[in-house]
């Protein structure tokens, strides 16, 4: 096995089998303990093969003296290995209490039991063998610093991922529950259950400390009003904001819900005013069309109101935080660890997985603006794709390996997420199989250039004809012109130039990471 083949091993062997958590040792130490035995293992497979090709000579003295030597070189290289990693320091300075202790001990039993005899050795083996000097460069590839980031991002367990997503649908859930009484007789809108959206739900968080836990809250009208959306098509084209227009309804007739709800057309004001919460046109409106931003301060006062009644609200903690058209909070639980939600709310575009949403893509929107959003059809195409996979598919950890490697960079996580989506429907999940990583990974970098070459990515839901029968589009989607995700650098040169710039970077930084070649 030639050097880069052994790294490129490790990288599946990590992204396969994660390090067991909770016993004690942090991940990070866990992880260098592991990728430390494997590099151990490989180079003992390579010495077994030494010793073999000797035996073959029948020189069965040379052999065991052979053999002695090997693995006493195997030591040296673990200690050499060891003391020289700068990761190691770093993990030193980084761990205090208890991790400390445990890196502390292992170090101090090698040092004890074996450092006399290390010297010598070490001296012996650098002049016979001049592997020496690959496998200690080796090791400084290895420990190249953004491969490691790299590493630690998207070795994160997927069953964690999934913990915390149950552990949020739960939270959500909950809150459900109040927001139906809570809400009962008032013409707010209705809330109905959350839906998980966006990388976490879809299973590619990246990193523990990141994840931002996302949910869609679809809302329905109230009695005696109706929502329509009305298309902006005034300002920009390409993009597909609409507005939702609040409508009163006549509830004259309609005495089926039971109790003396006044008619909001038909009764007069002043027996409105004096018997009658107002009517949503007076409350989150903004001349007759619902506002994003009212809606989101409404919200953000539910959430804080409902969560006394909460039974866990002692002990665990809520910290609201600032957002214009969102509720986003931080959640503490009593074991210290932090979930970070981000409620969006949105009207359903017919039956369809489409909706109209308050998260916005540019930074200044209008505030009765509510922009088109395929987040609830991106997460069941996941689901979709998770259905027909194998169980050792690695199109998640493809996925989040690139969202790592374009960090600083210009292209956005979206922008890799469509790449993957477009070779995930254009490839039998098969494909997808452990032994394919790296032609995958070379898939995606390769669309990646020549989408950028062609300054052209097609969006992968506005304009698909052919899109799974199963997620269910509106017409105008599914029929309407398609979307070049990249029309910015067909339009402006200087972006281009930037990305193509760019471009080589990533292609450097995948070549050092995920080939394990230096440059
Ligand atoms: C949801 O409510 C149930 C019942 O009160 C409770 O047992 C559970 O812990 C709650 N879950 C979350 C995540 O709030
Ligand atoms: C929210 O939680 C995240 C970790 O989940 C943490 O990094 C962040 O500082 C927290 N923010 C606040 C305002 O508590
Ligand atoms: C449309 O969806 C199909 C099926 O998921 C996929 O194969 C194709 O790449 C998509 N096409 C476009 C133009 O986005
Ligand atoms: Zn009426």
């Amino acid at each position: 096995m030639d050097p880069v083949m052994f790294l490129f091993v490790l990288l599946q062997r990590l992204i396969q089998y994660p390090p067991p958590v909770g016993d004690g040792l942090d991940e990070e130490t866990h992880w260098r303990m592991e990728a430390r035995a494997k590099y151990l293992e490989w180079e003992m497979l390579r010495l077994e093969q030494k010793v073999e090709q000797l035996s073959q000579k029948k020189m069965q003295h040379l052999q065991l003296l052979a053999v002695a030597v090997l693995l006493a070189l195997v030591l040296v290289l673990w200690i050499i290995g060891w003391k020289s990693s700068p990761r190691r320091k770093e993990n030193e300075e980084e761990n205090h209490g208890a991790n400390e202790e445990e890196v502390g001990n292992v170090a101090g039993n090698e040092d004890d039991s074996d450092g006399n005899d290390v010297v010598n050795e070490a001296a012996f083996a650098e002049n016979n063998d001049n592997d020496v000097e690959n496998v200690v460069q080796e090791d400084n590839n290895f420990d190249d610093h953004v491969g490691q980031d790299i590493m630690e991002r998207i070795q994160w367990p997927a069953q964690d991922l999934q913990r915390g997503c149950g552990w949020v649908t739960d939270l959500m859930d909950n809150y459900t529950f109040y927001f139906a009484h809570v809400l009962l007789d008032s013409f707010y809108p209705v809330l109905h259950r959350a839906i998980g959206v966006g990388s976490a739900f879809e299973g590619w968080s990246p990193r523990e400390q990141d994840v931002v836990y996302r949910v869609l809250i679809p809302m329905t009208p109230p009695r005696g009003h109706s929502f329509h959306l009305e298309l902006d098509s005034a300002r920009q084209r390409h993009v597909r904001n609409f507005r939702v227009r609040v409508q009163l309804e006549c509830t004259c007739t309609g005495q089926q819900l039971g109790e003396n709800m006044l008619c909001f057309l038909h009764n007069p004001e002043e027996e409105l005013r004096s018997n009658q919460e107002p009517s949503l046109l007076d409350t989150l409106c903004t001349d007759s069309y619902l506002d994003v931003q009212k809606t989101a301060r409404w919200f953000r006062q539910l959430v804080k109101a409902i969560w006394p009644a909460f039974p866990q609200s002692h002990n665990w903690h809520l910290t609201l935080l600032p957002s214009a058209r969102s509720c986003q909070f931080n959640v503490t639980t009593n074991g210290e660890e932090s979930f970070r939600i981000e409620m969006l709310f949105g009207v359903r575009r017919g039956d369809s997985a489409v909706f109209v949403s308050s998260q916005p893509r540019e930074a200044y929107t209008l505030s009765t603006i509510w922009r088109e959003s395929y987040a609830v059809a991106e997460a069941e195409f996941f689901k979709y794709i998770a259905r027909q996979a194998p169980p050792d598919s690695l199109h998640l950890k493809c996925l989040q390996f690139f969202s790592c490697l374009v960090q600083g960079l210009s292209f956005s996580t979206y922008t890799m997420k469509t790449i993957v989506m477009h070779l995930l429907s254009a490839m039998p999940a098969s494909s997808w199989r452990r032994g394919h990583l790296r032609e995958r990974l070379t898939d995606i970098r390769d669309s990646l250039h020549i989408c950028l070459q062609q300054k052209f990515l097609e969006h992968f839901i506005v304009g698909n004809r052919t899109f799974p029968q199963d997620i269910n589009l509106p017409p105008d989607v599914k029929m309407g012109r398609t979307y070049n995700l990249f029309r910015h650098l067909a339009q402006r040169p200087a972006a281009h130039t930037q990305a193509m710039q760019d471009y080589r970077l990533l292609h450097k930084r995948f070549k050092r990471i995920a080939l394990g070649e230096d440059n």
